[in-house]
């Protein structure tokens, strides 16, 4: 039976089977060591010639004699089984640095289950020194590494822990589509064509929006979900075209019960995951969007002074509140939403949506980590003839209401309860847990700046048939 590298500790004495990567191979003389590297953790193996009985030169080539040889030949990567003895080191080469330092494993036997190429970069060090594209193209090795193994285990404790936390508390975990139609985020979508309705196209969730506030019309209250989002925008250090958030709603609730929620469901994972962490503030600050620019110029503020900055293991938490409801926008010449068109005017200015909307404040939060946004959210609107007033307001035709909308105004005749909800970026708020310099540090395959996977190749061409059953035509750009 296996055992994994991190449970030689508990097995002095006894005789072992391991599987794993050898991570080095070092000749000492005639006596050769290899690192084994599992999921666990790294260990050490030795190989020794075989031993004559009587001292003279062995006569045969054994089974032993012959992985003795074979260890010889071991490089980099190759994947191999051993058995052997777990062995305690004598004091004096014991390595601190592992955690298996103490012990090493005398190998009796040698199975390679798999040769490997060379790598093409060294994979013991924590990888920042080498070129992003080469480790995109090779990034099954590059997630080998301790450092990225270590990003995506903490991300997966992560997701486990807001699964239990959430579950808890009366929450009902429900996917919806990822072909579905438009919900403006202030985003491009992603559009997919339909082959059975040719010339027609789903949209991929910007974030699942209306479906989570369909989910409240129906009755829900209380629903969560781990949801990828795409959007189709410029990717930075903070930004993936395709991103996952924690997403949630809730019915019959308000600003505070949400906020409450989410400092705790916080707080829990920063205490669970980076216990070593401090949160300089356990009851979050509030600053309202207009102080936050007027002092910081920045929706955003980072709360942390310059020590705090350098020391990087303070968690600086902040809520923004107040924002103005709509905003104009310089490239489409018209007022659009802050957030989205869904968000609820504060109800003392719902009055001045026409005569002065620009000072409409929305009943809208964002929570800020560490001068990043990490969140957004606020409370909906749920009545018909308010959501049907905003998409005037936003400059939206009837009928380019009825043709984008109709279907949630409709929902909210049927009795739709008050609500509201929150988002948060979750690639950010594990970037910024783990210290790590931008979200793709905790994304398994992310995506190139200009939006291509490198070790897929993706996008690429479709072939002739597949545009043709989708009755698509491609024209060819004049620059090629
Ligand atoms: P919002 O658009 O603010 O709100 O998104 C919520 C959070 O998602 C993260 N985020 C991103 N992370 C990585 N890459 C991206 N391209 C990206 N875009 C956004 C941010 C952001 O705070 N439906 C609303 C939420 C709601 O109202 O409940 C929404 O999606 O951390």
């Amino acid at each position: 039976m296996r055992t994994l590298v991190s449970e030689i500790i508990k097995k002095e004495g006894e005789k072992v089977e391991l599987m794993g990567w050898v991570a080095v191979r070092r000749d000492h003389g005639k006596i050769i060591f290899v690192d084994l590297r599992d999921r666990t953790g790294i260990c050490q193996l030795v190989f020794l010639p075989r031993r004559s009985k009587g001292g003279g030169a062995p006569t045969e080539a054994s089974e032993e004699q012959l992985f003795y040889e074979k260890a010889s030949t071991l490089r980099s990567e190759w994947v191999i089984k051993v058995t052997g003895q777990v062995n305690k080191r004598p004091e004096n080469l014991v390595n601190p640095r592992l955690e298996t330092g103490k012990h090493e494993v005398l190998v009796e036997g040698l199975e390679v289950l798999n040769e490997a190429e060379t790598p093409a970069f060294d994979l013991s060090t924590d990888g920042y020194e080498v070129s992003e594209d080469v480790r995109m193209e090779n990034r099954y090795l590059d997630l080998r590494r301790e450092r990225m193994q270590r990003n995506l285990r903490l991300r997966s404790e992560g997701l486990k822990l807001i699964m239990i936390f959430l579950a808890d508390r009366g929450f009902t975990y429900v996917e919806t589509p990822i072909l579905g139609k438009s919900t403006p985020e202030g985003a491009r979508d992603y559009l997919v064509p339909s082959r059975l309705h040719q010339g027609k196209f789903y949209a991929l969730p910007q974030s699942p929006q209306q479906y989570k506030q369909l989910l409240m019309v129906a009755g829900l209250e209380r629903y969560f979900q781990i949801a990828r989002c795409f959007r189709d925008e410029d990717t930075r250090g903070d930004r993936q075209p395709e991103f996952t958030q924690l997403d949630l709603e809730m019915s019959f609730t308000n600003e505070e019960e949400i906020m409450q929620l989410i400092e705790e469901l916080l707080l829990y994972l920063a205490e669970k995951l980076v216990p070593e962490k401090k949160v300089l503030n356990k009851s979050f600050p509030r600053m309202d969007y207009k102080e936050a620019m007027e002092k910081y110029e920045s929706d955003k503020p980072d709360l942390r002074n310059k020590e705090q900055v350098e020391s990087k293991k303070d968690l600086a938490f902040l809520w923004v509140m107040d924002f103005p409801l709509l905003e104009y926008s310089e490239t489409e010449k018209k007022l659009v939403s802050t957030h989205h068109p869904f968000t609820h005017p504060k109800d003392e200015d719902i009055e001045k949506l026409d005569s002065d909307p620009k000072s409409v404040r929305a009943r809208a939060y964002d929570i800020v980590l560490n001068g990043f946004e990490i969140g957004g959210g606020s409370i909906r609107i749920h009545k018909s003839d308010l959501q049907e007033k905003m998409f005037k307001v936003l400059g939206l035709s009837k009928e380019k209401t009825e043709a984008d909308f109709g279907h949630l105004l409709k929902a909210f005749r049927h009795g739709a309860p008050p609500h509201g909800g929150i988002a948060l970026g979750l690639d950010r708020l594990f970037a910024i847990l783990l210290g790590e310099p931008n979200i793709r540090e905790v994304n398994a395959f992310p995506k190139t700046g200009d939006g291509r996977d490198l070790l897929m190749n993706a996008p690429s061409e479709a072939s002739k048939e597949q545009l043709k059953e989708l009755g698509i035509e491609i024209k060819k750009s004049k620059q090629k």
